[in-house]
C-alpha cells in the first residue's frame, strides 16, 4: 500500500462514519504513524507504507471513528507555539486559553518593568500548558508554582516540564485549589473546570467520552470551583498587595462571578475578555 492509498482509504473510512474533517484527520494520523512531515506526505504519494505501519494507521483510524480526539491519538498538541504531551489524564489545551497566557504575560511584564519579579502560580494546571508557556516566554521568572488536585495530571505536567527543560523552574504541587501554595502570590492564573453538569449537552461526544471529568465539570452551573477558588484567594496571606488574578470562565458566568468578585474585592478592577467566538472567556481581577 502507498501513502496515497492509505490516505484515501483512511479518509473513506472516517467519512463513512460521519466525520467532517475525514481527509485532514487521516493525513494527520498517517503523518504521525510514519513520523514524517506534511510536505513529505504530499511530495511522495507513491512511497510504500509497510504492513506494520498500515496496521497501526488503521488501528488509529478505528479509534478516531469512535470520536477519540486526534491529540490523544497522536499524543501531543500545540499551545502558544509550544508542543505539549497529552493523554487521557489531562484536558487537551484549548486555543482560547492562549488569551489567558497573553494577559498573564502582560501582567507579569508590568510588574517586572517596575522592578518586581512576581511570584506566579497556576491552579488546575493539567498538562502544565499555562505555567510552562509562561516560564518559556518570560525567562526572567526564576520559578512558578503549578498546582493540581490530580496526581495523574501532574505526572503529565512533569513530562512536559522535562520536555521543555523547565523542571527546575516550574514547581509542581498536588492539592485542592490554593491549599498547596507555599507563599503569597502576585499573579494567579487558573483555568479550572467550569462546565455545569446542567449543560452537558453543549459538549461534543469527543469531549464527553474522552476528556477527564474532573477537568470539565464543577457543579450544576459550573461555578462551584471558581466560587470556592475566589473565596480562598480573598483569605489573608494568599495574595500580595496589588495582585492580579486571571481566570478562564464559562460563556454565561460573567454576571454571577461579577457579583461575587465585587463582594470579595470591592476596590478591584475587573476586565473581561471575549474568545474568538465572541463569548466572555476570561476575567482579569487587578487588586
Ligand atoms: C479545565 S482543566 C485545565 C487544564 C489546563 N490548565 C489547561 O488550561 O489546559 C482543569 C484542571 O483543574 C484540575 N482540578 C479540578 N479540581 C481541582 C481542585 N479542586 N483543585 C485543583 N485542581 C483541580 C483538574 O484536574 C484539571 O487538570
Amino acid at each position: 500500500m502507498t501513502i496515497k492509498e492509505a490516505v484515501t482509504q483512511g479518509t473513506q473510512m472516517l467519512a463513512a462514519s460521519g466525520h467532517e474533517n475525514a481527509r485532514r484527520d487521516a493525513q494527520v494520523l498517517l503523518i504521525h504513524t510514519l513520523a514524517i512531515d506534511r510536505s513529505t506526505l504530499y511530495a511522495y504519494p507513491e512511497r510504500e507504507v509497510t504492513s506494520e505501519q498500515a496496521a497501526h494507521f488503521f488501528h488509529l483510524i478505528e479509534r478516531r471513528k469512535l470520536d477519540e480526539p486526534i491529540a490523544y491519538l497522536i499524543g501531543h498538541r500545540e499551545f502558544y507555539g509550544h508542543d505539549f504531551l497529552v493523554d487521557k489524564r489531562v484536558l487537551i489545551p484549548r486555543p482560547e486559553t492562549e488569551l489567558l497566557v497573553e494577559a498573564a504575560l502582560s501582567a507579569i511584564r508590568q510588574k517586572i518593568a517596575v522592578g518586581q519579579i512576581p511570584v506566579v502560580a497556576d491552579i488546575g494546571t493539567g498538562s502544565g500548558a499555562i505555567p510552562i508557556t509562561l516560564a518559556l516566554e518570560e525567562i526572567r521568572l526564576s520559578y512558578l508554582y503549578a498546582c493540581d488536585i490530580s496526581t495523574d495530571a501532574l505526572q503529565v505536567a512533569r513530562l512536559n516540564c522535562q520536555r521543555h527543560h523547565v523542571e527546575e523552574r516550574v514547581r509542581l504541587l498536588q492539592g485542592d485549589l490554593l491549599a498547596p501554595l507555599q507563599e503569597p502570590v502576585d499573579i494567579l492564573t487558573a483555568n479550572l473546570p467550569y462546565v455545569g453538569t446542567d449543560e452537558m449537552e453543549i459538549l461534543t461526544p469527543e469531549v464527553k467520552a474522552y476528556e477527564p471529568l474532573q477537568a470539565l465539570f464543577s457543579g450544576p452551573q459550573g461555578l462551584d470551583l471558581l466560587r470556592r477558588f475566589c473565596q480562598e484567594a480573598a483569605q489573608p496571606g494568599i495574595l500580595n498587595p496589588h495582585a492580579v488574578l486571571l481566570l478562564e470562565i464559562g460563556y454565561a458566568q460573567r454576571e454571577a462571578l461579577s457579583l461575587l468578585l465585587r463582594q470579595l474585592w470591592p476596590q478591584a478592577q475587573l476586565a473581561y475578555k471575549k474568545d474568538y467566538a465572541g463569548w466572555d472567556r476570561m476575567v482579569q481581577i487587578s487588586l
